[in-house]
C-alpha cells in the first residue's frame, strides 16, 4: 500500500515536472528550431570580405589570386573563397557582387560594399601614400543608402533591372554582415604611433561603427552578424613591417603587442554591441569571435592538418615569404618575357596564410565551419538563426 502510494506520488511529481518542463522549454525550443530565411545579404568590410570592390575601382587583384577555386582573378585577395562566400553558400544565396563592380554584377540577393584596405574611420592619407582604401565605412554606408533608394527606382523599370536588383522587403529581411577594423589599428602603426596611442583612438573608431549600424537599423535592417578582428600579430605583413623588438614574440612566433591591441579592440567592440542592443530593441546583433578561431588555427596548425602558419603561401622570399614591395602576383619582364615573380606555393590547401595579409581558401573554410554553428558567437546562435533576438537582451 505504502509503496504504491509513494509510487503514485512520484508519478504525480514526474507528470507535474513534465508539464512544467513543457511549458518552460517547448516554446523556446519551437522558436529555436525555426531558422531564419535570409533572402539577401549586405556586407560592409575590408579585404577580409572584399569580393571585387577594390579590384573594380583600382585594378584586379592579379593571378595567382583566385587560382584554387575561381581559376582566375575574382576580385578576392585569396586563392579562393572568403568567409563571406561560405556564409552566402550556407544561406543558399549566390556569392555577393561588389557594389562598385559594373561588369557582370547581379544584386538580386544583396551587395557587397567592402573594399580591401578599408578602415572604419575616414583616412587622412591616400591609397598611393599608405595603401588605405578611400572607401572607408562612411563611404560604404553612403553607397548602401544610394543603392537602397536607386535600386527600387530601377527595379520598377522591369526587364533586366527587375532581375538584377533586390525586392524592397529584402532590405529588412537581409543579413547585414560586418568585418572591419583591422586597418584602423595598423593605420596608427603606419604613423609610428605607440600601442597606447592606438588604443586611445579605438573608442572613436567603434563609435563610428556603432553609428553606421544605427543608420542601417533606421533604414529597416534587423539582423546583424559582426566579426571581431583577427590576431594581427600573427600576420606576416605585420611581423615583417612593424616588428622591431624580437623580444615581443610569443612561443608561436606571433607578436604579442599587436594581438593585445586586437583583443583590446574586440573587448571594446563587444561592449559597444551590448550598448547597441539596448538602443536598437528590434535588432538581432551577433558578435562573432573570429579572433579565437584564427588564433586556434595558427597555434595548433598540425592538429588541424595545416603547416607553416606564419609563412605566406604566395610571396617573394624572406622569413615570412612576404615582401611588401613584391606582393603576391607581382610580375617582372625578364628578357622580354613577363613572369610572375611572387608565386604561389605548391599546395595552398594545407596553408593558412595566403599572401602575408589574407587567409587561404582552405583556412577560410575551416574558420567558417567553426563559426557557423554559433560556438564562437555571442549570443551563441548559429548563423541560420541570426535573425532571432535573444530574449535576455531586454
Ligand atoms: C584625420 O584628421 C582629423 C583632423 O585632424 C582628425 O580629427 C581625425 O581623427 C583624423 N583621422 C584619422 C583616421 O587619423
Ligand atoms: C541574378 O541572380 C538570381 C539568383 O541567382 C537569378 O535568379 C537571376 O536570374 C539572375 N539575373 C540575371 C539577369 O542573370
Ligand atoms: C616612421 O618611422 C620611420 C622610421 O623611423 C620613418 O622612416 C617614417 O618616415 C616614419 N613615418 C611617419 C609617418 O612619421
Ligand atoms: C619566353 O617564354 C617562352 C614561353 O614560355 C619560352 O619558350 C622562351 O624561351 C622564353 N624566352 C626567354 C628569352 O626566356
Ligand atoms: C561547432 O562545430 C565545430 C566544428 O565542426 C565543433 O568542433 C564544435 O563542437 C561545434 N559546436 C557545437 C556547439 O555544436
Amino acid at each position: 500500500m505504502e509503496t504504491r502510494f509513494l509510487l503514485r506520488l512520484r508519478d504525480h511529481h514526474v507528470l507535474f515536472g513534465l508539464v512544467i518542463w513543457a511549458t518552460l522549454v517547448l516554446p523556446s525550443l519551437s522558436i529555436s528550431v525555426r531558422s531564419c530565411s535570409f533572402p539577401a545579404m549586405f556586407n560592409f568590410g575590408d579585404s577580409n570580405s572584399d569580393t571585387g570592390g577594390l579590384s573594380a575601382a583600382f585594378g584586379q587583384a592579379p593571378y595567382p589570386n583566385g587560382e584554387t577555386y575561381f581559376h582566375t582573378p575574382s576580385g578576392r585577395y585569396s586563392d579562393g573563397r572568403l568567409l563571406i562566400d561560405f556564409i552566402a553558400e550556407s544561406l543558399r544565396l549566390p556569392h555577393l557582387s561588389a557594389f562598385l563592380d559594373s561588369v557582370g554584377s547581379n544584386f538580386s540577393h544583396g551587395a557587397n560594399f567592402a573594399t580591401a584596405g578599408s578602415t572604419i574611420r575616414p583616412p587622412n592619407t591616400t591609397i598611393s601614400q599608405s595603401g588605405v582604401s578611400p572607401i572607408s565605412l562612411d563611404v560604404q554606408l553612403v553607397q548602401f543608402l544610394d543603392f537602397l533608394t536607386r535600386s527600387q527606382i530601377y527595379k520598377k523599370k522591369g526587364e533586366v533591372f527587375g532581375k538584377l536588383l533586390p525586392k524592397k522587403e529584402y532590405f529588412s529581411q537581409a543579413l547585414y554582415t560586418f568585418d572591419i577594423g583591422q586597418n584602423d589599428l595598423t593605420a596608427g602603426y603606419k604613423l609610428n604611433l605607440t600601442t597606447e596611442q592606438v588604443k586611445a583612438y579605438v573608442p572613436d573608431v567603434l563609435s563610428q561603427l556603432s553609428n553606421t549600424i544605427k543608420i542601417v537599423y533606421e533604414q529597416g535592417g534587423r539582423s546583424f552578424w559582426i566579426h571581431n578582428t583577427g590576431p594581427l600579430g600573427c600576420l606576416p605583413y605585420v611581423l615583417d613591417r612593424f616588428l622591431i623588438n624580437r623580444a615581443q614574440i610569443d612561443k608561436y612566433g606571433c607578436a604579442d603587442q599587436f594581438n593585445e591591441v586586437a583583443q583590446y579592440f574586440n573587448q571594446r567592440l563587444k561592449e559597444a554591441l551590448l550598448h547597441l542592443k539596448k538602443d536598437l530593441p528590434l535588432a538581432a546583433i551577433t558578435y562573432v569571435d573570429v579572433y579565437s578561431v584564427k588564433r586556434a588555427l595558427i597555434t595548433q596548425t598540425k592538429k588541424y592538418g595545416f603547416g607553416n602558419p606564419l609563412v605566406a603561401c604566395c610571396g617573394h622570399g624572406g622569413k615570412y615569404n612576404y615582401n611588401r614591395y613584391v606582393k603576391c602576383g607581382t610580375k617582372k619582364t625578364i628578357n622580354g618575357n613577363e613572369t610572375v615573380i611572387a608565386k604561389s606555393c605548391n599546395d595552398p590547401t594545407v596553408r593558412i596564410n595566403w599572401d602575408g595579409v589574407h587567409y587561404t581558401e582552405a583556412a577560410n573554410k575551416w574558420i567558417f565551419q567553426e563559426i557557423v554553428n554559433g560556438s564562437f558567437s555571442d549570443p551563441p546562435k548559429p548563423l541560420k538563426m541570426a535573425c532571432l533576438r535573444n530574449r535576455m537582451d531586454h
